[in-house]
């Protein structure tokens, strides 16, 4: 028979899932591994997308997805980072960020552009981009540097064929947010060398030390950036996939074409229950919030407690601590640690090879299973040492 598509059979398959393969055949494992909240998504939400069922709404939406939201969403921006966007044409409601980033990737890139990607980075980045037709161009970030880009670094990747820098800020794995300084060089950067900038910003609300710092709020931003967003993680909506992507109108009707194509729209339910969370949830956003809060301060403390070096994250709900005391690679530390303390946590190679020598745990599960976590933890780390 005639071969499938050796490029996608050959891409290689995410490290989260090749290791959550083992965990999943395990029993009484504490896992520290998912980038999902563990709460359940607010009842007002909940009750509010069964209203709208009931009353029949369970149709397609406008491709664009609804009005209503899309609304809500172009006022949310602009009382959080002071930036508007027109509800009829410069907000397009998706499946989740990951068909934003999808959609803007195939309207964004022509066959070879290059896009620079900031590593340790989000594990969907790269294989999206080449998917496109795109080259990934990593950037490493170091710990030295708080695992913020060196601008001297990035300059010197950019060449003609570049197209676009790609910025997650709070970070996944990191949990490091950008500030206004560097925010306006890498928009100076950009401006100069005439670059997109895509700006992945699902973590904006879970910020713990100050408040979310857009790239947008940088003066003349709005024109060559592309804001991707969602409810997934704030708002505890995983699996009700809704993001979003806001951009110039021209951006946003390329990606509508590819969207109108091939989703049509985001669930109508889920837009519905988006809709009660911008509307009348962001203070039970607020106190989820507060409990990662908690939470990250339990978890830092209790690492370095037991000998595992570990940043104070600002955003977004991981830990990224070092493992290069311990004489193991990330994959090493991280399966023995499984099958001796029953801990699952993610090597940091799979976000890239920068993130060789840490492993990302989160702290979106409940502190109980954080200070067990801890204990075991600490009983591996003395023995390994
Ligand atoms: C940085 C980042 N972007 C996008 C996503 C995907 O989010 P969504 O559920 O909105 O597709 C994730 C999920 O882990 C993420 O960490």
């Amino acid at each position: 028979m005639k071969p499938i598509n050796p490029f996608i059979q050959n891409m290689p398959q995410s490290g989260i899932r090749k290791f959550f393969d083992i965990v999943s055949t395990m029993e009484g494992v504490i896992s520290l591994g998912v980038g999902e909240p563990d709460f359940v998504t607010p009842w007002p939400m909940i009750s509010s997308a069964i209203d709208s069922m009931e009353m029949g709404k369970t149709s397609y939406t406008s491709n664009l997805g609804l009005l209503s939201l899309r609304q809500e969403i172009s006022k949310y921006l602009v009382k959080h980072i002071g930036v508007e966007y027109n509800p009829d044409n410069e907000i397009l409601i998706t499946v989740g960020v990951s068909e934003a980033m999808d959609l803007l990737m195939r309207a964004l890139i022509c066959p070879g552009d290059e896009i620079i990607v900031l590593e340790p980075s989000y594990v969907s980045y790269k294989p999206t981009i080449e998917m496109a037709g795109g080259v990934s161009v990593v950037l490493p970030c170091y710990e030295k540097d708080g695992f913020l880009p060196d601008l001297e670094e990035m300059r010197k990747l950019i060449t003609s064929k570049t197209k676009a820098i790609l910025l997650n800020f709070p970070s996944n794995p990191t949990g490091c947010v950008l500030n206004k300084e560097i925010n306006q060089k890498i928009y100076d950067l950009c401006e100069e060398k005439d670059l997109y900038i895509i700006s992945d910003e699902i973590y904006d609300r879970l910020t713990y030390d100050k408040e979310h710092e857009s790239i947008l709020q940088i003066k003349g931003a709005f024109d060559r950036t592309i804001l991707l967003n969602g409810f997934s993680k704030a708002f505890a909506m995983t699996g009700w996939r809704v993001g979003y992507a806001c951009g110039r109108g021209d951006i946003i009707k390329s990606m509508m074409k590819i969207h109108q194509y091939t989703m049509l729209c985001a669930p109508i339910s889920g837009q519905y229950c988006a809709l009660e969370a911008l509307r009348n949830c962001i203070s039970l956003s607020d106190e989820m919030v507060e409990e990662y809060r908690q939470r990250r301060n339990l978890i830092v403390k209790g690492f370095n407690d037991i000998g595992l070096k570990c940043h104070k994250p600002q955003g977004a709900f991981y830990v990224f601590p070092s493992v290069k005391d311990f004489g193991l690679t990330s994959e090493e530390f991280c399966k023995q640690l499984l099958y001796e303390a029953k801990v699952a946590t993610v090597p940091g190679n799979a976000f890239g090879e920068c993130g060789e020598g840490y492993i990302r745990c989160s702290y979106a599960t409940s502190k109980k299973k954080i200070i067990k976590a801890i204990d075991k933890i600490g009983e591996f780390v003395s023995k390994a040492k």
